[in-house]
Formats: C-alpha cells, sequence, structure tokens
C-alpha cells in the first residue's frame, strides 16, 4: 500500500509500521495504538526483539572471562555492539565506547572520574537551562562535593539558547565542563552543539553532551561534533531498555580514574593494591548487559539501512502537521518554538491540567507524556509546572496525527 506520505517524502512509513509488532495492538479493548511518547522510549522493530531471543537461545554465557565456546560467542556478541556502536557515532575507536545502564549512568560516570579528578573549589560547571534533570544533578552533586560553580547558560523565549550569555559566563576562566543536551526532550530544540564545542574547546572547557534525544533524529557523528564526551542510551534508538554508552576521546578516558569496583575492571588485585584494566572496560565493573548490547547492536544495524534523508523529511512533515492540528486548539500555547528541532511538542491549554488532557488522549488509545519532563528548571523557566508532550517515531503517521487532533478538540470541549 502507498499512502500520502511514501508520495511526499520518499518514506515508506507502512512497510516501516509492519516491523513493529506492538502497533497492531489495540489497548483499552479495541482502540488502534496511537503511540506519540518514542522520546520516553521508542518501540521496538521485530529484528531487535528476535536478537534478543537468539542471544538466549544460541549464545549466552558470561563475557570476558571463560575459555569456553558459548562465552567465546557472548564476547563477540558484547565487542561487535560496541564496535556497531562506535561505526555509528563515527568514534575513532571502539576502545572510546563504554557500555552504560544508559544516558543518566554515563553522565554520573563523567562527573564521578573526570569531574572528580579535574574540578575543584573556585572551578565553575555550565549546565544549559534546557537540560535533563540527568545532566543538572550529577552536576550539582559534583560542585558540592567539591566546592564548584553551577552557572546557567539560559534558554530564550522560543526554546533557543541564549547564546550572547556565553562570554560573560566564561570570562573569568573558571569553567571547566559544559554540559549540553544536543537536542532537548521536552522543547525539540537542536542545539548548535559544534559551534559551542568548539568555543569550549578553545578555552580548555570540555564538553560533556547528553545525546539521548539526538540519536534516533539527526546525524551524530564525533568527528563533526568535536565534543570530549557524549552519551545515549540504546532504548531511544529503538534498542532495549538498560543499554547505553559513553563516548569519550581516548585521552580523557585513560586519564580517568575507575568509578564503581568490581570484576572485569581490575588487572590485578592482591591485598596490598588493586591495578585497573584498560579502557574501555576499566569503567565496566561487573556482569554487563549482554543481551541489551545484542539488542543495542540490531537496533543501530536496522536504523542505519533506512533511508534518513527521506525519514528526516518524513518527522518534519509530522512535525508541520502535528502543530497544525494543535494550533486549532482555542487558548494553546506552545512550550518551545525553535526554528531548528525535532518532532518533540510540547503545549498547555488554558484552564486544563496536562495530565486531565493526557488521560482523556489515553482513553482514545492515544499515548503522550505529560507532566515536567525531568526539566523542573525549563517549565519554571516558562512559568508552567507540566505540559503534555507528543513526540513522534519513524512510524508514526498522517492518519494518526488526525486522530490525535479530533481526539485533543473532544478532549478539550470535555475539560471545559
Ligand atoms: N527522558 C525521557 C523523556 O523525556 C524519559 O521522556
Amino acid at each position: 500500500m502507498t499512502n500520502e506520505t511514501t508520495i511526499s517524502t520518499g518514506f515508506d512509513v507502512d512497510a516501516i509500521r509492519q516491523q513493529f509488532p506492538i502497533l497492531r495492538q489495540p489497548v483499552h479493548g479495541d482502540r488502534p495504538l496511537i503511540y506519540l511518547d518514542s522520546a520516553a522510549t521508542s518501540q521496538k522493530p521485530q529484528v531487535v526483539i528476535d536478537s534478543l531471543v537468539d542471544y538466549y537461545t544460541t549464545k549466552n554465557a558470561n563475557v570476558h572471562r571463560s575459555a569456553h565456546y558459548l562465552s567465546a560467542a557472548a564476547t563477540n556478541v558484547y565487542e561487535d555492539a560496541r564496535k556497531t556502536v562506535a561505526a555509528f557515532i563515527g568514534a575513532e575507536s571502539p576502545e572510546c565506547i563504554v557500555f552504560t545502564k544508559g544516558t543518566t549512568e554515563a553522565i554520573n560516570l563523567v562527573a564521578n572520574t573526570w569531574g572528580q579528578a579535574n574540578i575543584g573549589k573556585g572551578d565553575a560547571i555550565i549546565v544549559t537551562g534546557m537540560e535533563h534533570h540527568a545532566n543538572i544533578v550529577p552536576w550539582q552533586m559534583l560542585c558540592e562535593r567539591v566546592g564548584a560553580e553551577l552557572r546557567l547558560l539560559p534558554v530564550e523565549n522560543d526554546g533557543t539558547l541564549a547564546l550572547s550569555f556565553w562570554d560573560p559566563l566564561v570570562e573569568d576562566g573558571k569553567v571547566k565542563l559544559l554540559a549540553i543536551t544536543h537536542v532537548s526532550n521536552t522543547l525539540g530544540t537542536i542545539n548548535p552543539v559544534a559551534a559551542l564545542a568548539a568555543r569550549a574547546r578553545k578555552r580548555g572547557i570540555v564538553t560533556v553532551v547528553d545525546g539521548a534525544q539526538a540519536v534516533a533524529h539527526v546525524d551524530v557523528n564525533m568527528d563533526l561534533l568535536g565534543c570530549d564526551f557524549y552519551a545515549f542510551g540504546a532504548h531511544k534508538v529503538y534498542g532495549p531498555t538498560g543499554i547505553g554508552v559513553l563516548y569519550g576521546r581516548r585521552e580523557l578516558l585513560e586519564s580517568m580514574p575507575p568509578w564503581q569496583g568490581g570484576g572485569a575492571m581490575i588487572s590485578s588485585v592482591t591485598w596490598e593494591k588493586t591495578t585497573y584494566n584498560d579502557v574501555p572496560i576499566r569503567f565496566e565493573a561487573g556482569t554487563p548487559h549482554i543481551e541489551g548490547a545484542a539488542g543495542f547492536a540490531a537496533a543501530l544495524r536496522w536504523f542505519v539501512d533506512l533511508d534518513h534523508k527521506a525519514l528526516r523529511r518524513h518527522e518534519q512533515e509530522i512535525l508541520r502537521h502535528m502543530v497544525d492540528v494543535i494550533s486549532q486548539i482555542d487558548g494553546v500555547r506552545f512550550i518551545g518554538t525553535a526554528p531548528v528541532r525535532t518532532a518533540v511538542v510540547s503545549f498547555v491549554v488554558d484552564g486544563i491540567h496536562a495530565s486531565d488532557l493526557g488521560t482523556l488522549l489515553d482513553q482514545h488509545g492515544i499515548a503522550v507524556r505529560t507532566g515536567h519532563h525531568c526539566t523542573m528548571p525549563l517549565l519554571e523557566r516558562f512559568g508552567v509546572p507540566s505540559t503534555v508532550r507528543a513526540s513522534v517515531a519513524c512510524h508514526t503517521t498522517h492518519e494518526e496525527v488526525e486522530a490525535f487532533g479530533v481526539a485533543l478538540q473532544h478532549a478539550v470541549r470535555m475539560l471545559r
């Protein structure tokens, strides 16, 4: 079947949808599921689900430990996944990729290792005003521990960064680290990370990028971005939950002390002294999420095979359509209207609680996120406690956006 989207963007969304079994499952009895919550977690194509079953059916063993056949097979799966991730983001080598539980753990790793070793009393850290709590709280905790200062790069009314604040923030030479999201999970804003990382580097400032919301929607290449650390989770890019990565420039990773202690991360242990393994294993204490790595690699292989130009066009058309249907609501206010953004739309409606809208939309089978989206300081800046957020994936159709618009009108009428 060819629909309007295929004709206008060259992106065959029907063929994509057939690969996601969960989209065929009705909710609340007989409602077709309209999943507009991919920024919270993406749904998984069949190949990713199959890779998990295949791993446990044919390869399950622990990695880096035993000499037997299955252990070698599991180690290959795990280390091949590291290579797949490195290639996906254009990292200089697989050794620059540390597996973590997800984006949050990756950022905490940097704060507790590079940060702890290099940031001290009187130093400063810049975070932007649109960070997820995962890229605020670890830096606040570090500042409290070492006596450093947290500085804010604010957000303009349209949801872009107020870049004119950069020079005054850095001119005293105290800033050691910039923590910035590549794409805002609440606003969809795509930040000029490459330009800011270049400005930071000129002053010897290390850049840590939260890439969680970027990897499924914009091209991510370490050479082009020029950042020092980049964190993201597999589950935002059609892979499993519970696994993510920290990319670090090799010389930085090699300079960093370990964080969590345990098996695998050591080179030798005696009662007198422990020596540590090389990077990246130095930062991977304990048995890792091996089947997660298998699923992560399957997801990336599947994702890179899509026609990305057509996919970007499709998502941008869906964004325009979504903004259009939401604009029909009386008293609507968009939170985030940056000119360069991904297909994430946050909004509030006068006199109606976001959570009530979310509950009514759910009764129509429509999944959105409501609340503060783990960005409380950002919502405070916009003077709202919560928003409704609709977020798009490669499988979102114009028909779904139309149905969302109708359900939204209906919900607003009921709540007024
Ligand atoms: N960070 C995820 C979101 O934005 C959970 O929904």
